[in-house]
């Protein structure tokens, strides 16, 4: 989904505008600027946000159904606690 939505936003943006994050870099990655990020490291989080003052965006790092029926502990980190950190930074 990161990467169709990368290829979609980079036909309405320059490439400078766009900051991609992951926790390693994809194959289209160099089409736009790119962080390698785990969303949980708060510290290196909130690092990226003041860095690089968002005005906008797209939370799409999860974790899956059937791998997060698997591990839901780390499911729910992922997918909640990583969702509170960024709206958090976000109001911030
Ligand atoms: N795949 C679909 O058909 C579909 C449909 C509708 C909505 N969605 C939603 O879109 C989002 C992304 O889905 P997807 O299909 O691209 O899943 P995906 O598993 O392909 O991508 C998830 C991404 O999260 C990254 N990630 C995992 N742990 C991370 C961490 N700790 N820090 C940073 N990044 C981390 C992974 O490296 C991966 O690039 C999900 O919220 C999903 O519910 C998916």
């Amino acid at each position: 989904m990161g990467t169709e939505l990368r290829r979609a936003l980079l036909e309405r943006l320059d490439p400078g505008q766009l900051l991609c994050t992951d926790l390693k870099m994809g194959e289209e990655a160099h089409s736009s600027r790119f962080i390698k990020l785990d969303l949980l490291d708060t510290a290196a989080l909130q690092e990226v946000f003041e860095a690089n003052r968002p005005q906008r965006v797209y939370l799409l790092a999860a974790m899956l159904s059937a791998t997060g029926e698997a591990r839901p502990k780390d499911a729910w980190r992922l997918n909640m606690d990583g969702l509170i950190s960024v709206l958090d930074l976000c109001v911030r």
